[in-house]
């Protein structure tokens, strides 16, 4: 029906006649000429039509916006002056000759020529509109190229790309699963795969060597930003891979990826242990682009009569930690309030300040609410060892160690922000060295990736002392985002019976949910190792997009519905008979009067 899409209508075809199809993006009408903006996937093309061609010219009065045309035309160069050098069609017009309505469209639930705030849930209501949006199908377009790149890749160093069940277990990566009803076994249920991490280790004993595959996983978690209950993984597995060689790999394949598609040289990624990313940055997914760190301090405040800050100190589970922000002695009392609302939402139960004034005063030149609780000595010993100069500020996180990296982590992202404090665009890393467990409010203890990462300690050194082993596992981090995790697997079955141990998993349970698992360890399970990204997260960063939402064809809301389809849905009384369900729903609350 086409010779061109309308967005490759260049000036090498001037004087050649063309069709195209598309959408009337915009119409405007000067004083007697006609001007269509044509749009398809490639972009838009100009046409004009003059009152000559007196029956086009009629229809063309006619058409509106979204309408779907084929035009027939000649291309010619625009007219001086009217040249759009930032469009690939912007030195040609098409002077339409014949015009078919190949179908007439509604007024559109909002502009397609502009972005209008219509609030995201109408934009996914209408997400097959929302998405002819240019942008919105580039971020799309973009990703298939992404996908495409990474299949070539993988191809090229020898990954066989192979599918693993939907229908399957639970496995465990620590969220809740997606189940399914089974109607031929009533009362039992299949699990969605949290990840193919079972079959891949699996593939490995079958003989694969190096697998990939380009996955969907579930999830039914709190949903974020950088989260969805559905999603897509760049799932990687090696057998006789070292950790160095699985990262060397991997970082090659997303630095060349960077380098072709966006012309950005990411460099060498450093690697970082865990334990310096959480005391520098309060964070294991660390934004380096941001060079703020956390100091502590705690030996410090150990003996002053402030219990606020001593009480942390002394607690073998708290920190008290300073982030000293350069020239930030600016901050209005207001915007410093804000803060200390924003680190509340991590927990920490206020937020100390000292503004530095003027140092060579000593104490009398700074201004804070908590000197006055320091001491002299103390307030200067801190500003020493921060090493600050006048126009800084610095805050102050007391609390349970976790509360203060997670406030002070997330502050210190918050103020790099605010004040525009980035001093790199990209900053990848590995994160490395990662404890095989952390402690659940309980007491119990839980695994940081997942049970199948092998730690780099003995049998024998993780059962005596499990909470200090470390694993062998590694996380790629870019911009405070982690991209992707993986590690060196279990591949002995009694390390591994000592983790389910470890995990508080009895043998009947090991053998009843891991059994085929332990079962294939036994038969020769060669060492092995891998990966596993977040496709969404990739190219939510390639395309600086705020959300994954945003280059995900059909996501989810915040609430995991799909608006569109109207998804979760209410099913059959005859489906649920089928399987078995009797639905057992708590009342419907009732409004109160009054
Ligand atoms: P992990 O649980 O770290 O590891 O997941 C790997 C990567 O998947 C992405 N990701 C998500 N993206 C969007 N929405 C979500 N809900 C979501 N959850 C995770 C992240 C993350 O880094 N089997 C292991 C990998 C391995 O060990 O090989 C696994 O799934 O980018
Ligand atoms: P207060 O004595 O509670 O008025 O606190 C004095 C100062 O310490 C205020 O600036 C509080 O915001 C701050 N503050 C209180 N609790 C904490 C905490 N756990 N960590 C850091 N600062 C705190």
């Amino acid at each position: 029906m086409r010779s061109q899409y309308c967005g490759q209508v260049t000036e090498e075809l001037i004087g050649q006649e063309v069709t195209i199809c598309g959408w009337v993006h915009r119409r405007r009408d000067h004083g007697g000429v006609i001007f269509l903006d044509m749009r398809d996937r490639e972009g838009i093309a100009q046409v004009v039509f003059d009152p000559d061609t007196e029956e086009s010219f009629a229809a063309a009065d006619r058409v509106r916006s979204e309408y779907v045309l084929q035009i027939k035309g000649l291309v010619r160069g625009r007219p001086e002056g009217t040249i759009n050098e930032n469009m690939t069609t912007g030195k040609i017009e098409i002077l339409g000759k014949e015009l078919v309505v190949l179908n007439s469209a509604e007024t559109p639930p909002f502009p397609l020529d502009e972005f209008v705030d219509v609030g995201e849930d109408t934009r996914l209501k209408y997400r097959f509109m929302d998405l002819r949006r240019p942008e919105m199908l580039n971020k799309l377009m973009f990703r298939s190229k992404v996908t495409n790149y990474i299949r070539n890749y993988m191809d090229g160093n020898g990954f066989m790309d192979v599918e693993t069940p939907i229908l399957t277990r639970a496995t465990p990566e620590g969220a809740r699963d997606y189940l399914v009803p089974s109607r031929t076994q009533p009362g039992n249920f299949f699990a969605l795969p949290q990840s193919p991490q079972l079959f891949k280790q699996l593939l490995m004993v079958s003989g694969v060597d190096r697998y990939y595959q380009i996955a969907k996983c579930f999830r039914d978690e709190d949903l974020r930003a950088d989260r969805q209950p559905e999603f897509t993984q760049v799932d990687v597995e090696a057998s006789y891979m070292s950790e160095e060689e699985i990262m060397a790999n991997m970082e090659g394949m997303v630095g060349s990826m960077f380098k072709d598609l966006l012309d950005v040289d990411l460099g060498e990624f450093p690697k970082m242990p865990y334990s310096e990313a959480m005391s520098k940055y309060g964070s294991d997914k660390p934004d380096l682009r941001i060079s703020l760190e956390i100091v502590d301090v705690a030996d410090l405040m150990e003996s002053i009569e402030f219990k606020v800050f001593a009480g942390p100190a002394k607690d073998p589970k708290g920190r008290v930690a300073a982030l000293k922000v350069d020239g930030g002695a600016e901050l209005s009392r207001k915007q410093i309030d804000e803060y200390t609302k924003f680190v509340g939402i991590y927990g920490a139960k206020g937020l100390a300040w000292i503004k530095v004034n003027e140092i060579e005063k000593g104490v009398e030149g700074l201004q804070s609410p908590i000197v006055k609780f320091l001491g002299e000595e103390v307030a200067m010993q801190i500003m020493d060892r921060l090493g600050v100069k006048n126009g800084d500020i610095v805050f102050f996180g007391a609390d349970k160690e976790k509360v203060v990296n997670e406030a002070l982590g997330a502050l210190r992202c918050k103020v790099g922000e605010d004040l525009n404090m980035f001093t790199t665009e990209w900053a990848p890393l590995w994160v490395v060295d990662f404890p095989m467990f952390e402690e659940l409010d309980d007491g119990g203890l839980t695994a940081i990736h997942h049970p199948f990462t092998a730690p780099s300690c003995s049998p024998a050194e993780l059962r005596d002392a499990p909470e200090k082993a470390l694993s062998r596992a590694y996380d790629m981090v870019l911009n405070g985002t982690e991209l992707g995790g993986g590690s060196i697997r279990i591949h002995d079955g009694e390390m591994q019976s000592i983790v389910f141990d470890i995990l508080g998993i009895d043998a009947e349970e090991q053998q009843e949910k891991f059994g085929f698992l332990l079962d294939a360890l036994k038969f020769g399970c060669p060492p092995h190792g891998g990966l596993a990204f977040g496709l969404d997260r990739l190219v939510m960063l390639m395309t600086g997009a705020s959300s994954i939402r945003e280059v995900i064809a059909f996501p989810k809301t915040q609430s995991a519905t799909d608006v569109l389809t109207k998804a979760p849905g209410e099913v059959d009384k005859k489906q649920l008979r089928e399987l078995s369900i009797k639905l057992n729903l708590p009342e419907p609350q009732k409004e109160e009067s009054n």
